[in-house]
């Protein structure tokens, strides 16, 4: 019987700066994973003003933000700490880590930077290994955190991961075997989104706003482009769709848009980005014989599209999986979880000399 294993989890592929403490059971095929803590520090304040992220500052405040945020999670992870003799209690927790877990790619240069090279100080100093971990399989993996399901009820899988810098599509057979079906050939469907907020004068990160305004309006009162929906392939491409708003705004008067007629577009764009997301997942559901549908991603906290995705599944009697709303988003929860999964599945840890961040990692 194995002991428990600690796993730290670093997070710094964009702008959000996080840390989570991990502890996992590996004695049963699927891995008991339950969450100590998880912190996220997000930098959209800083980023706010420039309409999206600024890798050159993202960076800087990874830096500034990293060493403390680690502390906060060990201080939130269930190990007390008695403050006059904190230094001595974060050796001992530090000490009880087993694996420092970091995403390696794919992601900013400057940001992952920051995290990589933390975790390999840490590893360095603590002695211990490396797992490390792509960004694209902390969110392939994040809607396992609470199964669910039963295993004979999953596999295949169809995951959707949708993302501020993804879209793919993945066959899932089994826990450890994954294949890429098709990916945006252009921009990622949370792209598309902020592109579409910032076109409409609504802040940044534009999804929520977005599709926050979406409820509001009509989904059919502008048809927008639905972008490869009828081609025989998995691949996506939203770049028109967002040409096709700047097109229709265009032509829009008198402005500054109403609230309505910005609702209006804003759900009718929306409609748009669902129906080929939902499309071409269903139809990979039927084309591989899936059991199951899983969606991920920072577009994934998006109420139309997962209820879109739900209704569908019950038709196709296909089982649906989705993380919690906070597990969506970026976060190191998820890379403390694809981690444990890695290590389950046979995954050999790494030495700090061999690990280095990889910007365009592929999943
Ligand atoms: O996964 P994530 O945090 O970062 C990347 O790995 O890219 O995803 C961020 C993306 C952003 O484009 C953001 O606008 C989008 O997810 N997003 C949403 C919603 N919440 C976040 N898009 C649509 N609806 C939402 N509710
Ligand atoms: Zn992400």
């Amino acid at each position: 019987m194995k002991k428990n294993k600690i796993i730290l989890a670093i997070e710094t592929s964009c702008d959000e700066t996080a840390a989570s403490i991990l502890e996992a059971d590996f004695n049963h095929a699927w891995p008991k994973i339950k969450t100590l803590s998880s912190i996220i520090k997000s930098q959209s304040n800083i980023h706010k003003s420039f309409g999206g992220v600024v890798p050159e500052a993202a960076a800087r405040a990874h830096v500034k933000y990293i060493r403390p945020i680690i502390e906060q999670a060990i201080k939130k992870s269930n190990i007390p700490l008695s403050d006059d003799r904190r230094q001595v209690v974060y050796d001992k927790i530090f000490n009880k880590i087993d694996y420092i877990a970091v995403t390696v790619g794919p992601g900013l240069q400057p940001s992952l930077i920051v995290g990589v090279e933390f975790a390999k100080a840490l590893s360095f100093a603590l002695k211990k290994p490396i797992i490390p971990v792509n960004h694209l399989a902390g969110h392939l993996y994040s809607p396992f955190k609470d199964k669910g399901l039963k295993i004979k009820d999953m596999f295949p899988m169809i995951s959707l991961i949708v993302s501020g810098g993804h879209t793919i599509l993945v066959l899932m057979k089994n826990i450890r075997e994954y294949k890429v079906l098709g990916q945006t050939v252009d921009d990622a469907a949370g792209e598309a989104f902020d592109k579409v907020a910032k076109l409409l004068n609504l802040p940044y990160p534009g999804g929520p706003e977005v599709s926050k305004l979406a409820d509001d309006g009509n989904p059919m009162a502008i048809n927008f482009p639905r972008p490869m929906i009828h081609h025989k392939n998995y691949n996506f491409s939203f770049s028109g769709l967002k040409t096709a708003v700047l097109y229709h705004l265009r032509d829009l008067s008198p402005k500054p848009l109403a609230l309505n007629a910005k609702a209006d577009i804003c759900s009718s764009f929306q409609q748009a980005v669902v129906d080929v997301l939902v499309a071409k997942t269903l139809r990979a559901a039927k084309e591989f014989k899936a059991k199951s549908i899983s969606l991920s991603g920072g577009v994934a906290a998006n109420q139309a599209l997962r209820k879109e995705l739900i209704v569908n599944c019950k038709s196709l009697n296909v089982k649906f999986m989705a993380p919690p709303i906070n597990l969506c988003t970026d976060n190191a929860e998820m890379i403390g979880l694809a981690a444990g999964f890695m290590l389950n599945n046979g995954f050999k840890p790494k030495s700090y000399k061999t690990v280095k961040a990889t910007p365009n990692l592929q999943l």
